[in-house]
């Protein structure tokens, strides 16, 4: 803001707080007046025989005004209000008030807070932290606010999101895998064979990863299934169907399913493929809540 601008906005606001209290001094009335003192002076103001006494403001009104003008004074002293003023130093932000200074400190004491409670996890390995149930208790927290909106508060799954209690794993369930899933996250890429093999392939190997699984299927079908399986399937989902933790294709033979298991759940997903993904953490969260967060999803396996 232009020094002019600055000055405008500064003399305006005095200006206005000036008149303001002048108003009310100007106004101020001492003596009560009415039936009762005798004295039946009005303002002259009179609205269908109603007339309105010239009596002084309550007290505590007058003084809640003054008090105001006080509270102004400090305000406009504090913060920034007064064309390019600022506002005062402030001890904790080691600058003048704005809401991003407000922010950093808020976000430093809370680092502090999190630094007591979080920095001795932090240095344990997963599988002790696993076992500790204080620790557990903080994770499960975390967990709530960080996951349960994709993998349910039971960590049991939701169509697409994959369970984390099924001791069947995506990309592994070693703590070194579920840190480095949670931590960067994951990206599956299962292409869509639709357009490529055509209709009724997709029919036949729909019916063959069905047969994969130990489910229903007919057998015909799948017996034309096998040779599209063979052709396009092994490499990521494996020559036996039990899939690649390297790429998170998942095993075909568990009759665990991430996307349904209901045959047209299993052919659209071959149709048009799926890429599932599993948003990088550690943007989000720092390191040490991850590791807690990590012991609680390898906690849950161990049940
Ligand atoms: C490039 C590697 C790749 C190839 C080739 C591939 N898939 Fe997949 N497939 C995946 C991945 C990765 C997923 C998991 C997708 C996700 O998590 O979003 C998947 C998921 C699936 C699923 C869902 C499983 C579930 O639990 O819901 C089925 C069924 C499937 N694939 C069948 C096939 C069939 C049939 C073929 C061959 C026509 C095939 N895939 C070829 C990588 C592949
Ligand atoms: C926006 C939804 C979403 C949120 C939030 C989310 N996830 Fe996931 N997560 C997924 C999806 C989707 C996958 C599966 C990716 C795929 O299809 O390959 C996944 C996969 C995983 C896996 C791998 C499972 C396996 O079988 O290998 C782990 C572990 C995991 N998530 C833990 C977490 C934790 C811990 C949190 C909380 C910090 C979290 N996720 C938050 C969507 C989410």
């Amino acid at each position: 803001m232009s020094t002019f601008w600055s000055l405008w906005i500064i003399v305006l606001t005095v200006t206005n707080l000036v008149l303001l209290l002048w108003l009310l001094l100007v106004n101020r009335r001492r003596e009560v007046k009415g039936p009762d003192t005798g004295e039946t002076k009005t303002t002259g103001h009179e609205y269908d025989g109603i007339e309105e006494y010239d009596n002084p403001l309550p007290r505590w009104w007058f003084y809640g005004f003054l008090a105001s003008f006080v509270f102004t004074a400090f305000y406009l002293y504090a913060y920034p209000g007064l064309g390019n003023w600022k506002g005062a130093k402030w001890d904790e932000y080691q600058d003048s008030w704005t809401s991003v200074n407000e922010l950093r400190y808020d976000q430093q004491q809370a680092e502090e807070l999190y630094q007591q409670t979080y920095g001795a996890f932090g240095k344990m390995p997963i599988t002790e932290l696993a076992n500790k149930p204080d620790a557990m208790r903080i994770a499960q927290t975390l967990f709530m606010d960080n996951c349960a909106l994709c993998h349910g508060a039971d960590a049991g799954g939701n169509p697409g999101f994959p369970s984390l209690v099924d001791k069947d794993w995506l990309y592994g369930g070693t703590p070194e895998k579920i840190l480095e899933t949670i931590t960067h996250g994951r990206k599956a890429a299962m292409p869509a064979w639709g357009s490529l093999i055509g209709e009724e392939s997709v029919a036949n190997v729909a019916e063959y990863v069905l047969g994969l699984s130990g489910a229903e299927h007919d057998k015909t079908k799948a017996e034309l299934g096998q040779k599209v399986f063979s052709a396009n399937c092994v490499a990521c989902h494996g020559a036996d169907g039990k899939g690649n933790q390297q790429m998170g294709a998942p095993n075909l033979t568990d009759n665990i399913w991430l996307y349904g298991k209901k045959p047209e759940e299993i052919r659209y997903t071959i149709r048009q493929g799926r890429n599932g993904v599993m948003p990088a953490q550690i943007e989000n969260l720092k390191a040490d809540k991850i590791h807690l967060l990590a012991a609680y999803v390898y906690s849950l396996s161990l049940e």
